[in-house]
């Protein structure tokens, strides 16, 4: 067994944490030979709660768990870790954009990211997922400045799970038949999900998405808004954010980033642009991304862009300029 591996878990106290912090602790994104020391930071008022979550922990005898920290003290959460899952932060209620969260949410990613750059290993990950996301993670990254910028990340595998399945309904095939769908821009309702690249397997066969739903209609407008309201729809309907699927989707995040992505796939992941497809470079924008064994990602070259796609793509990015040039006022006042 190699050494334990320092996985931070902010919002430990929350929903999205008690789904995810077990997942993380049986082996399921690192690997089932891969020992852990879990920091678990919530804030003060949520100490009880988070000090429950670790009983929990230990009566699930977890074999992988070499040891579990609860903290509300930044300088003990973000000593010396690999990996920064940052969830903590507050959720959009009923009726809120994702943008009415920027100006209550975006200090705790400014306070976080001057942490990340005193205490954690140089080499640690990053993977925001308090929302905005995109523009939490690029306020991050600015206040982090000794952490190479392609360390940090903000999630936005959730919106291609969901498109995915999506798809997979619709042509009435598994989930795991299909593949490349691409999630463009931000973790909001402006994102653009593309299947002009994706495939699905029928009878075995590859086919383009395209010619397998045979209804351009619905790929070109329900399904496109199915995805971007999803968030909203699981709001209205349970009374709070998605958690169970935020947490699969972290877990399915960092373990592509960890493995890698396989040959011929890619995945899709909020990263800092450097100027891609007219995207301004310095917004955490998501784009198609292939991971290699070291851990390394390259965004995906060469992806023909109709105007259809052109238009959705900016209008993403505009929504992201307008969230970064708010967000550096707020953390400037
Ligand atoms: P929650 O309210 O259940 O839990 C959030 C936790 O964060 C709380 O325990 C709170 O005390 C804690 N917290 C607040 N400030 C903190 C700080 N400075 N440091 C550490 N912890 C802090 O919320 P949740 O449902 O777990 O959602 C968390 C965030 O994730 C929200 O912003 C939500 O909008 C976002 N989210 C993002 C995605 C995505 O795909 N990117 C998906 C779902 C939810
Ligand atoms: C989601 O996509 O489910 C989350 O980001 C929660 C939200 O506010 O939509």
């Amino acid at each position: 067994m190699s050494e334990p591996l320092r996985v931070l878990v902010t919002g430990a106290a929350g929903q999205i944490a008690y789904s995810l912090v077990i997942a993380i602790a049986r082996g399921e994104v690192f690997g089932t030979n891969q020992p852990l020391d879990l920091l678990l930071l919530d804030i003060k008022p949520m100490e009880g709660v988070l000090n429950g979550v670790v009983m929990e922990l230990q009566d699930c005898a977890l074999p992988l768990l070499n040891s579990v920290t609860p903290t509300c003290d930044e300088s003990v959460a973000f000593k010396d870790i690999d990996v920064a899952c940052l969830v903590g932060s507050m959720p959009r209620r009923e009726g809120m954009e994702r943008k009415d969260l920027l100006a209550a949410n975006v200090k705790i990613f400014k306070t976080q990211g001057n942490s990340l750059h005193q205490y954690a290993k140089k080499t640690v990950k990053v993977v925001v997922v308090g929302n905005p996301a995109n523009t939490n993670a690029m306020i991050c990254s600015k206040y982090a400045p000794s952490i190479p910028k392609e360390n940090f990340s903000c999630l936005t595998r959730l919106d291609q799970n969901r498109a995915q399945s999506q798809i997979a309904s619709r042509v009435g095939v598994k989930v795991a038949d299909v593949r490349n769908v691409i999630i463009w821009g931000n973790h909001s309702s402006t994102q653009f999900p593309d299947i002009s690249q994706a495939q699905v397997k029928v009878q075995d066969k590859l086919k383009d998405v395209r010619s397998a739903v045979q209804d351009d209609s619905w790929l070109n407008n329900e399904f496109i808004s199915t995805v971007q309201k999803r968030g909203a729809a699981v709001i209205a309907a349970r009374k709070l954010s998605s958690a169970m699927s935020a947490a699969k989707a972290i877990c399915d995040h960092l373990r592509d980033w960890w493995f890698g992505t396989e040959s011929g796939t890619f995945t899709s992941m909020g990263v800092i642009s450097d100027g891609s497809y007219g995207i301004e470079a310095g917004l955490v924008y998501s784009f198609p991304v292939e991971i290699a064994a070291d851990r390394t990602y390259k965004i995906v070259q060469g992806i023909n862009i109709d105007n259809f796609a052109r238009e959705k793509m900016d209008a993403t990015k505009n929504e992201l300029i307008e969230e970064r040039d708010l967000a550096i006022s707020v953390c400037e006042d």
